[in-house]
């Protein structure tokens, strides 16, 4: 995915573009560009690489007007050199255009162009957009930029978020959103309106904003905003007020957003309980869920879709949704999901899990689904995200904005918010004991000070950088998990690989001995997730198998567990909790212990390579 900027106002519009941008660098990094307008034309400042790149170009080349757009970009089509960097520019200049995701049908565009004259500077799908607005700009007598915007778009196929500014055109700044392209979001301040692919780009300048949606144009001027669809019909958006506190975007005194987002998590999660809980009557309630307790107990089926760390904390909700509702759950990869022709019965629910709201393949099961009239939901974390607008009914993560490419709070939001739908479902179906229940809120409502502890102990320790100077160096990592803590074991995996480049790979800890045993040595460190629980014993002698066979074990175990701290070569430390809780404390070790190690090995945590925070192309 890409990150977007635009502006319209009184200020100066590359200002306020780079600033921007700098807060969506999240969404892909590998090159930069700003173009603004003003009494010289457009001009355009452009550089691969990093933003700082693209800031060095402007200090030395500066450009300045009321009107810009600019872009930030993980490359899908050509590679990350300047040439490919957006915007990208009509031949004449007159016009230029940054997009976030993909033009399907580009190479029979590209040619029918090429036919009509238009020589082709780079190697994107992005520039034939400019050309075809500029082509059909240029048809015909009337030069109106509005009419060539959607003429453009109908003939453009795949998912696009598109901005456009027009040299003849010099109070107006053109987006348009062709599918599930990403975010676009339209800010409103006093005689200035904004453009951005997420909200954390605006939080500095207004709360107001507006979230475009599927085949709909905005034209923003200073006076505001005026939306439309592509029929030219005028349509009514509402303006949502947004609470975040505009630092919850900034990473204040931490090294890296990571790093903040896993410190933040006893916050986040005592959040996500916020208002769900009646402690009275010990009940929980999820009014946006739109689910009714009648439905609720005339489900037959719950299928989860998602996709990384969102899948994996799917999987972790099949054992509690399981396990307090006695309804049968089904986790599928979304980007698998719609290929295998599913099967719908009656009084079925998807649910799909994303933080962003805006991954295309989770967006596509999500629209698989719906075409069958299913009951849809979402779990997510983004307000005013696609997943949430489409789906029937929605639990927010309310993790806050999640900055960081390596996902640490949602995940662990996700699965309170699935312990949460666990009781909510047992409750309609009368599936669990009063006293399971009770056990479950208390140690829900104990949750966010056991997180905070844990977290505290580990700040104050400085554990986990001495365990990434022992093994930061290694190159492969095994871990394993059981039960309900498989799940963490193949999420831990996730978080290392991702940000330190180690290859790291998950294993459920009773397949060890069908093949994956044959890797252990004394070079290959072992992640073991052991608490005391209903398979602890199992996973003691895992731990066994892998001592006797010169492997190092690095046990996720609770404090006070002496023999596994006799008997491991690293202890990473957790509270006792509930069984059905322990994934949110199990995993915080494992994202520490990844943000060290990447941290030691002088990784970009924040920024990895090849990565993106939010996948929203195929
Ligand atoms: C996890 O650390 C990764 N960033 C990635 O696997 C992510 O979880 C996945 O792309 C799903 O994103 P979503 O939750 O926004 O849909």
């Amino acid at each position: 995915m890409c990150g977007i900027v635009g502006y319209i106002g009184h200020r100066d519009a590359a200002v306020i573009v780079v600033d921007g941008l700098r807060r969506l660098e999240y969404r892909g990094y590998d090159s930069a560009g700003v173009a603004v307008l003003n009494g010289h034309g457009i001009e355009v400042r452009r550089e691969a690489g990093k933003l700082a790149q693209l800031e060095s170009l402007l200090v030395q080349s500066p450009i300045g007007g009321p009107l810009g757009i600019g872009h930030t970009r993980w490359a899908t089509h050509g590679p990350p050199v300047q040439r490919n960097a957006h915007p990208h520019s009509s031949p004449d200049a007159q016009m230029v255009v940054v997009q976030n995701g993909i033009v399907e049908n580009f190479q029979p565009l590209r040619r029918l162009l090429q036919d009509r004259g238009y020589v082709f500077h780079s190697d994107t799908d992005t520039e034939v957009i400019v050309h075809l607005i500029h082509s059909h700009y240029h048809n015909g007598s009337e030069r109106d930029l509005i009419h060539a915007v959607r003429a453009a778009a109908a003939e453009l196929e795949g998912p696009s978020a598109i901005g456009v500014i027009c040299q003849d055109d010099p109070e107006r700044l053109v987006v348009v959103r062709l599918g599930n392209a990403g975010g676009v979001v339209i800010g409103h301040g006093e005689g200035e309106t904004f453009l951005a692919s997420d909200i954390p780009a605006l939080l500095p300048y207004t709360r107001r904003m507006q979230f475009l949606e599927n085949r709909q144009m905005a034209i923003l001027s200073r006076d505001g905003v005026e939306i439309f669809d592509l029929d030219g019909n005028a349509c009514d958006l509402p303006v949502t007020e947004i609470s975040w506190d505009a630092d919850a975007a900034e990473k204040g005194e931490y090294a890296h957003f990571m790093q903040k987002e896993i410190f933040e998590q006893a916050e986040s999660i005592q959040r996500t309980l916020a208002h769900r809980i009646d402690f009275d009557h010990y009940r929980v309630d999820l009014p946006e869920l739109n689910l009714s307790v009648d439905a609720a107990r005339a489900l037959r089926k719950l299928t989860i879709v998602a996709c990384g760390t969102s899948y994996y904390a799917g999987l972790v909700g099949k054992f509690l949704i399981e396990h307090l509702a006695r309804l049968p759950v089904e986790v599928d990869y979304a980007s698998e999901y719609r290929y295998r022709s599913p099967v719908f019965g009656q009084d079925e629910m998807v649910l799909a899990i994303t933080q962003s709201g805006e991954t295309v393949d989770t967006l596509a099961a999500i629209e698989e689904a719906r075409d069958f009239g299913v009951f849809t939901a979402a779990i997510v974390n983004a307000v005013g995200s696609q997943a949430a607008r489409v789906c029937d009914g929605v639990i927010y993560m309310h993790a806050g904005p999640e900055i960081g490419v390596a996902s640490t709070k949602a995940f662990t939001t996700s699965l309170v918010d699935m312990a949460l739908l666990g009781i909510y479902l047992a409750q309609a179906r009368g599936t669990m004991t009063a006293e399971t229940h009770h056990a479950l809120i208390d140690e829900l409502a104990h949750l966010p000070g056991l997180v905070a502890r844990l977290l505290a102990d580990a700040r104050q320790s400085g554990h986990y950088a001495d365990l990434a100077a022992r093994y930061g160096e290694r190159h492969n990592f095994l871990y394993l998990g059981r039960g309900i803590n498989y799940p963490v074991a193949l999420e831990g995996a996730l978080k290392l690989k991702e940000i330190s480049y180690i290859h790291a790979e998950g294993y459920p800890a009773g397949e060890m001995k069908h093949g994956p045993i044959a890797l252990i040595d004394e070079r290959m460190p072992t992640v073991v997730v052991a608490p005391r629980n209903s398979v602890y014993d199992k996973m003691v002698s895992q731990i066994e198998q892998v001592k006797a066979r010169n492997g190092a074990v690095l046990a996720v175990a609770e404090e006070d567990d002496a023999y596994i701290r006799a008997v491991a070569d690293a202890i990473l430390p957790i509270p006792p909790v509930h069984e059905l809780l322990s994934p949110v404390v199990a995993v915080i070790p494992l994202q520490l212990l990844a943000y060290e190690v990447a941290v030691h090995r002088g990784a970009d945590v924040d920024q990895p390579r090849n990565l993106a925070k939010s996948v929203t192309v195929e």
